[in-house]
């Protein structure tokens, strides 16, 4: 199989909030519950918008050429004390994990970062997902802390790492 990874267009909203709703339902990885989630396509098509205007922003898709599989988000921080810094989530669609989608969008964001001079990237990450661990760790992430039981999740109280990536550290 292969895909391109490249920006999202205002064209690829309707596609974008089905794939999220999709990714909600596949794993509990993500902080939204499908039913909670109600973002509609005039929503994603303004979030398109408003991050592909911020410099330090960043809305990737991976386009296998009949579908959406992989979406990356970097919401660069808006004070000026954050603009150097941008905080990252990411999902691949069920029937396309491991063929190196998501490695392929971390290296891209990783190049995007450097090319417009942030210094930081962050995320967080359930401490029980393990694949996503291990792709952050092989892209040179490191744990910064744990947030402990910050989340509910279907009944049980999950923790969290932090995580970053530092340039030129
Ligand atoms: C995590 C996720 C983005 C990875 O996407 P992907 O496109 O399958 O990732 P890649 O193919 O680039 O790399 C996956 C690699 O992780 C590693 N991996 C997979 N399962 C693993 C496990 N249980 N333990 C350790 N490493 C694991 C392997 O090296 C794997 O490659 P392989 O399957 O070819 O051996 C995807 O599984 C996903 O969307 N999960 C649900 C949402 C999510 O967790 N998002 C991240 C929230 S922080």
């Amino acid at each position: 199989m292969t895909f391109a990874v490249r920006r999202a267009l205002e064209t690829d909203a309707p596609v974008l909030i089905a794939l999220r709703r999709r990714f909600f339902e596949e794993t509990a990885f993500m902080i939204w519950e499908p039913a909670e989630f109600k973002d509609t396509e005039d929503d994603e098509r303004a979030r398109i918008i408003r991050l592909g205007r911020q410099s330090n922003s960043l809305v990737l898709v991976a386009d296998t050429g009949t579908q959406l599989a992989g979406l990356l988000s970097a919401v660069g921080g808006e004070r000026n004390q954050l603009r150097h810094s941008a905080l990252l989530s990411l999902g691949v669609a069920k029937s396309h994990w491991s063929q190196g989608i998501a490695s392929r969008m971390m290296q891209e964001a990783i190049a995007w970062s450097l090319a417009v001079g942030l210094k930081r990237l962050e995320l967080t990450v359930h401490t029980t997902n393990l694949r996503a661990l291990s792709l952050y760790i092989r892209c040179g992430f490191q744990v910064e802390g744990m947030r402990r039981s910050s989340l509910l999740v279907d009944g049980k109280y999950v923790d969290e790492y932090f995580m970053s990536l530092i340039h030129g550290r």
